[in-house]
């Protein structure tokens, strides 16, 4: 099997046509994807795939453990009625109900986020399979943070080099966002951790912004009205329309994003239209 990689937008993001993810990839072919991956900003799309939640699973474990694997953490204690009931690797995003039993977490990362952030160890990239998908919206929007650092001056790159924020789940809980989340433990204290503002990817060696607004609650040794300023500055500026790529599903489309260069953020545009998507979410190293 050969593939082929189409850019899909100068700052981020590729299509990867030519393979079927269904099937099993070889060594050489999984660091194939891996390199296109990185070079495409961390943003890989492989379009219409036909794939079981089975093969889905197979496919993300290529690349490196997935959290809710046999032996491995589970992705969030909080959040555990949103995984899939007989696979604990897949967490679903969902407006559907079934029987009263909700299908999924609704209108989950209605905001500027990297996925579980607020873990010690957050993830490498996060597989999305767009198995069910609205007539019109419902599109999901990316941002290139290793752009967004690149573009800020010299005197402010220095000035956030030393600095650390804090990332907890609270936060997400305590805002707007929450609307339909519904937590089943005690939100702080598990969910928590305090991260470098700019962090080096271990594959790639560059720098990138790692604060976002769903789950960063502040920066460590600034009162708060020093740590909003400097934070809403850095979101506004990391989601100028230049560092976005804005994807549209058909549906069967995988997306292959990399939490440790990217934000994004689900577009809730979609009303009442039903929506079913799956994540696996792999585990990554603590930022540096
Ligand atoms: C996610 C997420 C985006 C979407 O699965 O991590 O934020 O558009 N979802 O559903
Ligand atoms: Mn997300």
């Amino acid at each position: 099997m050969s593939f082929k990689v189409n850019t899909l937008s100068p700052v981020l993001g590729a299509e990867v046509t030519g393979l079927d993810l269904g099937q099993t990839l070889g060594a050489n072919l999984v660091n194939d994807i891996r390199q296109s991956w990185l070079d495409a900003g961390g943003l890989l799309v492989f379009p219409e795939q036909k794939l079981s939640t089975e093969q889905h699973i197979a496919f993300s474990s290529a690349f490196g453990p997935l959290f809710g694997a046999p032996g491995q953490p589970p992705l969030q204690e909080t959040v555990s009625r949103y995984l899939h009931p007989e696979h604990p690797e897949i967490y679903r995003v969902s407006n559907k109900v079934e029987n009263g039993e909700p299908q999924g977490r609704d209108r989950a990362g209605t905001y500027w986020h990297s996925d579980v952030s607020f873990r010690e160890c957050p993830p490498t990239a996060s597989i999305l399979h767009a198995i069910e998908i609205p007539g019109t919206g419902g599109d999901t929007m990316f941002t290139n943070m290793t752009a967004a650092y690149d573009a800020l001056s010299d005197a402010m790159k220095e000035m956030l080099a030393p600095l650390r924020a804090q990332h907890d789940f609270a936060q997400t809980a305590a805002t707007q966002f929450a609307e339909r989340l519904v937590v089943e433990d005690d939100l702080h204290g598990r969910n928590r951790a305090v991260h470098p503002v700019v962090r080096t990817h271990p594959e790639t060696g560059k720098k990138g912004l790692f604060v976002n607004p769903g789950m960063t609650t502040g920066l460590e040794g600034f009162d708060r009205q020093e740590s909003d300023a400097i934070l809403g500055f850095l979101y506004a500026h990391a989601t100028r329309p230049e560092f976005i790529y804005r994807h549209r599903y058909r549906q069967g489309d995988v997306v292959m994003w990399d939490n440790r260069s990217l934000m994004h953020y689900a577009v809730d545009d979609y009303g009442d239209q039903p929506r079913y998507m799956e994540r696996t979410t792999g585990i990554g190293d603590r930022p540096v």
